[in-house]
Protein backbone atom coordinates (compact mmCIF):
# COMPACT_ATOMS: atom_id res chain seq x y z
CA UNK A 1 0.00 0.00 0.00
CA UNK A 2 1.29 3.64 -1.01
CA UNK A 3 -0.52 5.87 0.34
CA UNK A 4 1.65 8.92 -0.44
CA UNK A 5 2.58 8.55 -3.77
CA UNK A 6 4.36 11.02 -5.29
CA UNK A 7 3.16 13.60 -2.62
CA UNK A 8 5.82 15.97 -1.16
CA UNK A 9 6.36 15.55 2.42
CA UNK A 10 8.60 18.90 4.97
CA UNK A 11 9.35 17.21 7.90
CA UNK A 12 10.77 19.02 10.85
CA UNK A 13 12.89 17.39 13.74
CA UNK A 14 13.67 14.16 11.24
CA UNK A 15 17.60 13.82 12.90
CA UNK A 16 16.19 11.46 15.80
CA UNK A 17 13.17 9.88 17.68
CA UNK A 18 9.68 9.97 16.14
CA UNK A 19 10.64 12.28 13.14
CA UNK A 20 13.44 9.85 11.91
CA UNK A 21 10.46 6.98 12.13
CA UNK A 22 7.71 9.36 10.30
CA UNK A 23 10.33 9.84 7.55
CA UNK A 24 11.01 6.42 7.10
CA UNK A 25 7.48 5.53 7.14
CA UNK A 26 6.51 8.17 4.89
CA UNK A 27 9.39 6.98 2.37
CA UNK A 28 7.84 3.24 2.75
CA UNK A 29 5.02 4.61 1.07
CA UNK A 30 6.45 6.79 -1.69
CA UNK A 31 6.95 9.92 -0.44
CA UNK A 32 9.63 12.43 -1.17
CA UNK A 33 10.69 13.99 1.90
CA UNK A 34 12.84 17.34 3.33
CA UNK A 35 14.07 16.35 6.45
CA UNK A 36 14.90 19.68 8.32
CA UNK A 37 16.51 19.71 11.48
CA UNK A 38 19.33 21.48 13.06
CA UNK A 39 21.27 18.34 14.00
CA UNK A 40 22.99 17.58 10.67
CA UNK A 41 24.94 14.34 11.20
CA UNK A 42 21.75 12.40 12.65
CA UNK A 43 19.40 14.08 10.06
CA UNK A 44 22.10 13.26 6.98
CA UNK A 45 21.98 9.66 8.10
CA UNK A 46 18.01 9.48 8.18
CA UNK A 47 18.23 10.84 4.69
CA UNK A 48 20.62 7.87 3.84
CA UNK A 49 17.95 5.60 4.99
CA UNK A 50 14.90 7.49 3.31
CA UNK A 51 17.25 6.64 -0.19
CA UNK A 52 17.97 3.26 0.94
CA UNK A 53 14.07 2.56 0.78
CA UNK A 54 14.13 3.69 -3.13
CA UNK A 55 12.25 6.72 -1.44
CA UNK A 56 13.72 10.49 -2.20
CA UNK A 57 15.08 12.68 0.63
CA UNK A 58 17.10 15.93 1.01
CA UNK A 59 18.39 17.63 4.81
CA UNK A 60 17.52 20.78 5.01
CA UNK A 61 19.56 22.59 7.95
CA UNK A 62 16.95 24.24 9.63
CA UNK A 63 16.31 26.07 13.05
CA UNK A 64 12.76 25.51 13.45
CA UNK A 65 12.36 29.20 15.66
CA UNK A 66 14.15 30.60 12.89
CA UNK A 67 11.33 32.85 10.69
CA UNK A 68 14.13 32.98 7.72
CA UNK A 69 15.17 29.70 7.62
CA UNK A 70 11.52 27.85 7.54
CA UNK A 71 10.90 30.18 4.97
CA UNK A 72 14.00 28.83 2.88
CA UNK A 73 13.74 25.40 3.88
CA UNK A 74 10.08 25.51 2.54
CA UNK A 75 10.92 27.57 -0.96
CA UNK A 76 13.74 24.87 -1.12
CA UNK A 77 11.71 21.98 -0.68
CA UNK A 78 8.91 23.23 -3.28
CA UNK A 79 11.84 24.45 -6.10
CA UNK A 80 13.31 20.63 -5.36
CA UNK A 81 10.43 18.14 -5.48
CA UNK A 82 7.91 20.60 -7.42
CA UNK A 83 5.45 21.78 -4.82
CA UNK A 84 4.31 20.35 -1.01
CA UNK A 85 1.34 18.63 0.46
CA UNK A 86 2.23 17.81 3.79
CA UNK A 87 3.95 19.63 6.55
CA UNK A 88 4.97 17.34 10.05
CA UNK A 89 5.83 19.82 12.41
CA UNK A 90 7.52 17.95 14.78
CA UNK A 91 10.70 19.63 15.76
CA UNK A 92 10.74 19.89 19.62
CA UNK A 93 12.73 20.55 23.10
CA UNK A 94 11.82 19.29 26.83
CA UNK A 95 13.68 22.11 28.63
CA UNK A 96 14.40 21.57 32.16
CA UNK A 97 12.42 18.25 34.11
CA UNK A 98 13.21 18.71 37.96
CA UNK A 99 12.62 23.08 38.04
CA UNK A 100 9.06 24.14 39.80
CA UNK A 101 7.88 26.68 37.94
CA UNK A 102 9.14 29.37 40.72
CA UNK A 103 12.70 28.25 40.05
CA UNK A 104 12.39 27.53 36.37
CA UNK A 105 14.74 29.13 34.55
CA UNK A 106 13.11 32.27 32.00
CA UNK A 107 15.76 31.51 28.94
CA UNK A 108 14.96 28.03 29.17
CA UNK A 109 11.61 28.94 29.25
CA UNK A 110 11.97 31.27 26.54
CA UNK A 111 13.87 29.25 24.13
CA UNK A 112 10.92 26.30 24.72
CA UNK A 113 8.60 28.34 23.59
CA UNK A 114 10.68 29.72 20.79
CA UNK A 115 11.29 25.99 19.12
CA UNK A 116 7.86 24.08 20.88
CA UNK A 117 5.71 26.85 19.93
CA UNK A 118 6.80 29.61 17.57
CA UNK A 119 8.59 27.03 15.84
CA UNK A 120 4.95 25.05 14.95
CA UNK A 121 3.51 28.61 13.77
CA UNK A 122 6.39 29.70 11.35
CA UNK A 123 6.27 26.02 10.13
CA UNK A 124 2.61 26.71 9.62
CA UNK A 125 2.75 29.70 8.11
CA UNK A 126 5.08 28.88 5.29
CA UNK A 127 3.41 25.29 4.72
CA UNK A 128 -0.06 27.04 4.07
CA UNK A 129 1.62 29.92 1.98
CA UNK A 130 3.04 27.38 -0.18
CA UNK A 131 -0.42 25.03 -0.54
CA UNK A 132 -2.03 28.05 -0.75
CA UNK A 133 -0.39 29.25 -3.82
CA UNK A 134 -0.56 26.36 -5.46
CA UNK A 135 -3.91 25.42 -4.59
CA UNK A 136 -3.36 22.15 -3.40
CA UNK A 137 -5.27 20.37 -0.82
CA UNK A 138 -2.86 19.10 1.97
CA UNK A 139 -2.62 17.88 5.20
CA UNK A 140 -0.49 19.44 8.16
CA UNK A 141 0.22 17.32 11.98
CA UNK A 142 1.96 18.79 14.62
CA UNK A 143 3.24 17.22 17.04
CA UNK A 144 2.36 18.11 20.01
CA UNK A 145 1.74 15.57 23.62
CA UNK A 146 -0.53 14.21 25.62
CA UNK A 147 0.98 17.35 27.54
CA UNK A 148 -1.46 19.49 25.31
CA UNK A 149 -3.68 18.07 27.36
CA UNK A 150 -2.97 17.30 30.82
CA UNK A 151 -0.36 18.92 33.22
CA UNK A 152 2.95 17.36 34.45
CA UNK A 153 4.93 19.48 37.04
CA UNK A 154 8.35 20.71 36.43
CA UNK A 155 7.72 21.02 32.45
CA UNK A 156 6.03 24.77 32.93
CA UNK A 157 7.74 25.92 29.64
CA UNK A 158 6.83 22.12 27.52
CA UNK A 159 3.50 21.82 29.21
CA UNK A 160 2.38 25.83 27.92
CA UNK A 161 3.79 25.23 24.35
CA UNK A 162 2.21 22.00 23.75
CA UNK A 163 -1.24 22.94 25.09
CA UNK A 164 -0.79 26.52 22.68
CA UNK A 165 0.18 24.13 20.09
CA UNK A 166 -3.31 22.15 20.60
CA UNK A 167 -5.03 25.89 20.27
CA UNK A 168 -2.86 26.50 17.31
CA UNK A 169 -3.94 23.55 15.57
CA UNK A 170 -7.52 23.92 16.42
CA UNK A 171 -7.76 27.62 15.11
CA UNK A 172 -6.35 26.79 12.02
CA UNK A 173 -7.93 23.84 10.84
CA UNK A 174 -10.92 25.95 11.47
CA UNK A 175 -9.34 28.52 9.22
CA UNK A 176 -8.28 26.44 6.02
CA UNK A 177 -10.61 23.80 5.81
CA UNK A 178 -12.84 25.53 3.18
CA UNK A 179 -9.28 25.70 0.99
CA UNK A 180 -9.17 21.83 1.68
CA UNK A 181 -6.34 21.74 4.16
CA UNK A 182 -6.59 19.24 7.28
CA UNK A 183 -4.46 20.39 10.08
CA UNK A 184 -3.99 18.20 13.19
CA UNK A 185 -2.06 17.02 16.01
CA UNK A 186 -0.58 14.37 17.11
CA UNK A 187 -0.27 13.96 21.01
CA UNK A 188 2.27 11.06 22.15
CA UNK A 189 2.58 9.78 25.39
CA UNK A 190 5.89 8.32 26.79
CA UNK A 191 8.02 7.90 23.65
CA UNK A 192 11.41 5.42 23.66
CA UNK A 193 13.37 8.54 22.21
CA UNK A 194 16.94 10.29 22.66
CA UNK A 195 14.43 12.99 24.25
CA UNK A 196 13.09 10.00 27.27
CA UNK A 197 16.75 9.13 28.20
CA UNK A 198 16.90 9.77 31.71
CA UNK A 199 20.20 10.37 32.90
CA UNK A 200 20.13 11.30 36.47
CA UNK A 201 19.16 8.82 39.24
CA UNK A 202 16.47 11.38 40.34
CA UNK A 203 15.07 11.50 36.77
CA UNK A 204 14.82 7.30 36.01
CA UNK A 205 13.21 7.20 39.19
CA UNK A 206 10.63 10.19 38.57
CA UNK A 207 10.27 8.34 35.29
CA UNK A 208 9.73 4.64 36.37
CA UNK A 209 6.95 6.27 38.61
CA UNK A 210 5.28 7.38 35.76
CA UNK A 211 6.13 4.66 33.71
CA UNK A 212 4.46 2.19 35.96
CA UNK A 213 1.25 3.70 36.09
CA UNK A 214 1.02 3.39 32.44
CA UNK A 215 -2.07 1.07 31.53
CA UNK A 216 0.02 -0.54 28.69
CA UNK A 217 2.83 -1.07 30.70
CA UNK A 218 5.36 0.12 28.19
CA UNK A 219 6.53 3.09 26.29
CA UNK A 220 5.33 3.55 22.96
CA UNK A 221 8.46 3.07 20.35
CA UNK A 222 8.66 5.94 17.39
CA UNK A 223 7.26 3.41 15.12
CA UNK A 224 3.72 3.42 16.42
CA UNK A 225 3.36 7.24 16.64
CA UNK A 226 4.52 7.28 12.89
CA UNK A 227 1.52 5.41 12.29
CA UNK A 228 -0.49 7.21 14.01
CA UNK A 229 0.68 10.18 11.96
CA UNK A 230 0.55 9.02 8.54
CA UNK A 231 -2.65 7.89 9.38
CA UNK A 232 -3.70 12.11 10.77
CA UNK A 233 -2.09 13.05 7.36
CA UNK A 234 -3.84 10.32 4.84
CA UNK A 235 -7.28 10.52 3.43
CA UNK A 236 -7.78 7.91 5.87
CA UNK A 237 -8.65 10.96 8.22
CA UNK A 238 -10.53 13.07 5.86
CA UNK A 239 -12.84 14.19 8.06
CA UNK A 240 -10.48 14.71 10.93
CA UNK A 241 -9.96 18.98 11.45
CA UNK A 242 -8.40 20.10 14.40
CA UNK A 243 -8.76 16.38 15.94
CA UNK A 244 -5.34 15.86 18.82
CA UNK A 245 -5.03 12.42 18.46
CA UNK A 246 -3.62 10.55 21.94
CA UNK A 247 -1.54 7.65 22.11
CA UNK A 248 -0.18 7.20 25.31
CA UNK A 249 -0.65 3.76 26.42
CA UNK A 250 -3.94 4.07 27.75
CA UNK A 251 -2.66 7.07 30.72
CA UNK A 252 -5.60 9.17 29.74
CA UNK A 253 -8.27 6.76 30.06
CA UNK A 254 -6.91 6.44 33.77
N1 LIG B 1 9.50 11.30 23.42
C1 LIG B 1 8.35 11.53 24.02
O1 LIG B 1 8.03 10.90 25.04
C2 LIG B 1 7.40 12.55 23.47
C3 LIG B 1 6.10 12.59 23.99
C4 LIG B 1 5.20 13.51 23.50
C5 LIG B 1 5.58 14.39 22.51
N2 LIG B 1 6.84 14.35 22.03
C6 LIG B 1 7.19 15.32 20.98
O2 LIG B 1 7.57 14.63 19.82
C7 LIG B 1 8.44 15.45 19.03
C8 LIG B 1 9.66 14.64 18.65
O3 LIG B 1 10.38 14.34 19.83
P1 LIG B 1 11.21 13.01 20.03
O4 LIG B 1 10.67 12.32 21.19
O5 LIG B 1 11.35 12.28 18.75
O6 LIG B 1 12.58 13.63 20.52
P2 LIG B 1 14.00 13.78 19.81
O7 LIG B 1 14.81 14.58 20.76
O8 LIG B 1 14.48 12.46 19.38
O9 LIG B 1 13.66 14.62 18.50
C9 LIG B 1 13.52 15.99 18.47
C10 LIG B 1 14.15 16.48 17.18
O10 LIG B 1 13.93 17.88 17.07
C11 LIG B 1 15.16 18.47 16.64
N3 LIG B 1 15.19 19.86 17.03
C12 LIG B 1 15.34 20.37 18.29
N4 LIG B 1 15.35 21.71 18.23
C13 LIG B 1 15.20 22.05 16.93
C14 LIG B 1 15.14 23.30 16.24
N5 LIG B 1 15.24 24.47 16.89
N6 LIG B 1 14.96 23.28 14.90
C15 LIG B 1 14.89 22.10 14.24
N7 LIG B 1 14.96 20.91 14.82
C16 LIG B 1 15.11 20.89 16.15
C17 LIG B 1 16.23 17.63 17.32
O11 LIG B 1 17.50 17.80 16.72
C18 LIG B 1 15.66 16.24 17.15
O12 LIG B 1 16.02 15.69 15.91
C19 LIG B 1 8.74 16.67 19.90
O13 LIG B 1 7.91 17.74 19.49
C20 LIG B 1 8.36 16.22 21.30
O14 LIG B 1 8.01 17.30 22.13
C21 LIG B 1 7.76 13.45 22.48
Amino acid sequence: MARFENKVVFLTGGATGIGRATALAFAREGARIAVCDVAEESAQETVHLVNATGAKGIFIKTDVASAQEVEAAVRRTVAEFGGLHIGINNAGIEGSRDKATHEYDETTFRRVIDVNLTGVFLCMKAELQAMLGSKTQGAIVNTASFLGHFGMPFHIAYVAAKHAVMGMTRAAATEYSRAGIRINAMCPGFVDTPMTVMETEKDKAVAERYYSAIPAKRVAQPEEIAKAILFLASDDASYLYGHGLIADGGLAAM
